[in-house]
């Protein structure tokens, strides 16, 4: 088994870190927050992700993990160093922002005396890891020794343990002007994924950071697709589940993420195809990219039309309607609010004039902090009471399951917007709401 070091304990780290050591690894988690430490080291995660803090908790009473705040403490810990900072969108820029992922580089590097191997998991601008390398090797006393090689992580939110631990592929890139143990030393940390027979892969670096960000941009795109398919079945009177439904057996398309609604949020799709833009500028190649500022304007339109959707239903004024948002989240089964759609249709009609009131099963806390002028109701009860229309906006199973009957007895009006397709409208429409959903009649 290994001895790793995890530097970066968000989303992404604290679950790398726990299912390393899930998998029998001797891990380090490091992160230079000693709040985020301090609840690791005691068996908590400070974010919801379904599983996560049982695997968290049971590595930590096996001795397999443990966290701390030195740098010097990782690179005297571990051979194969995981590099799982954040890469933010820039202020004002849509290039993304690298210092955090240079930082560690800086303070970890001065500190390796041996050959180790750090593999960046961050999603980067092509070229990232290259010239993280030569920092990386110019400042390490094992100078050549050191190496970086690139394993991007395509982990998803609510799933993150499940896609940690059984990955669908595994993608590896090393510099192959500098062949060294980076390979090798992978194949033993992913050695129970392999033996499953998951698909390993090798590749150069600019390679392996572009899988990452091409693996976005084409999840992005499909569902802006969906999205524009959306706009024209409002248009023409269709109905754009049915429509995705019927394209979606067909295998070449597939059904899966050709869900219209409120389009994608959150940390990593719109900042990725966003920084994915910015580096082909760069290299000449913004041809080639054109495509995915329609599919960001797809993208955005969604929230507006929203909003509009919700102005139609009021005959044009939201002035001092009551109305319920049901989620905060930029998608279900988690409590991240980065970029999420609800929010930002919440936060809109707020600006129209609404009295909007907001309820999350998890994301409560991280919207308070983004939107703090929005108001908050502690259940989904209290939320819809006197309510003149509800807005399912994230398709949390708890808004799926509601009983419309029921909910007619809370409300002041029965209207049901449902920005993400995810109720069934013709039992709505049974139980006496007016539904109205996205890119459906
Ligand atoms: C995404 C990718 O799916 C992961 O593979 C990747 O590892 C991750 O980004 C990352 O780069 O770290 P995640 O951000 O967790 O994962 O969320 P997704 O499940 O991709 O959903 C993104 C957004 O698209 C959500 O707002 C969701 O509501 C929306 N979406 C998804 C749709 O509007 N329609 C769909 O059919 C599917």
């Amino acid at each position: 088994m290994t001895k790793l070091t995890v530097l970066g304990t968000g989303y992404l780290g604290a679950t790398h870190a726990a299912c390393m050591a899930e998998l029998g690894h001797e891990v380090l988690g490091v992160d230079i927050d000693e709040g985020k430490i301090a609840k690791l080291q005691e068996g908590q995660v400070p974010f919801f992700e379904p599983e996560l803090e049982e695997v968290l908790q049971r590595n930590i009473k096996a001795g397999r993990l443990r966290f701390s705040t030195s740098y010097r403490e990782a690179a005297e810990w571990g051979t194969a160093h995981f590099l799982c900072v954040g890469t933010p969108q820039k202020r004002g820029e849509y290039a993304a922002d690298l210092r955090y992922v240079e930082s560690v580089i800086d303070e970890l590097a001065p500190h390796i005396t041996e050959p180790a191997v750090i593999y960046g998991k961050s999603t980067v601008p092509v070229g990232t890891a290259a010239r993280l390398g030569a920092r990386a090797r110019a400042l390490s006393p094992a100078g050549a020794q050191l190496e970086v090689a690139w394993n991007p992580e395509f982990l998803r939110e609510g799933f993150a343990v499940g896609d940690t631990l059984h990955p669908d592929r595994l993608v590896v890139g090393i510099d192959p002007q500098r062949p060294g143990r980076a390979e090798e030393l992978s194949r033993e940390i992913y050695a129970t994924a392999i033996a499953a027979q998951t698909p390993f892969l090798v590749t150069d670096l600019a390679t392996a950071e572009l899988v990452k960000v091409a693996a976005n941009a084409f999840l992005a795109t499909k569902i802006s697709f969906i999205n524009a398919m959306a706009e024209l079945c409002e248009a023409a009177d269709a109905d754009v589940t049915v429509l995705a439904d019927a394209i979606g057996h067909d295998a070449r398309i597939g059904r899966r993420f050709l869900n219209a609604g409120l389009g994608f949020g959150g940390g990593c799709l719109p900042k990725d195809i966003r920084a994915f833009m910015a580096r082909a500028g760069e290299l000449q190649a913004h041809q080639a990219l054109t495509f995915l500022r329609e599919v960001d304007n797809v993208n955005m339109r969604r929230r507006t039309r929203m909003v509009e959707l919700t102005r139609e239903t009021f005959d044009g004024s939201l002035i001092g309607t009551r109305l319920a948002v049901l989620g905060a989240a930029f998608k279900p089964d988690s409590d991240d609010v980065r970029d999420s759609p609800a929010l930002n249709v919440a936060g809109q009609l707020q600006l129209q004039g609404a009295n909007v009131t907001v309820y999350d099963p998890q994301a409560m806390d991280n919207a308070r902090v983004l939107f703090p002028t929005l108001e908050y109701a502690t259940s989904l009860t209290e939320a819809c009471e006197g309510a003149d229309a509800v807005l399912v906006l994230t398709e949390w199973q708890q808004f799926r399951d509601l009983d419309p009957a029921d909910l007619a007895e809370l409300v002041r009006g029965t209207r049901v917007l449902d920005g993400r397709n995810c109720l069934d409208a013709q039992r709505w429409t049974a139980a006496g709401w007016t539904y109205r959903g996205l890119g459906r009649y």
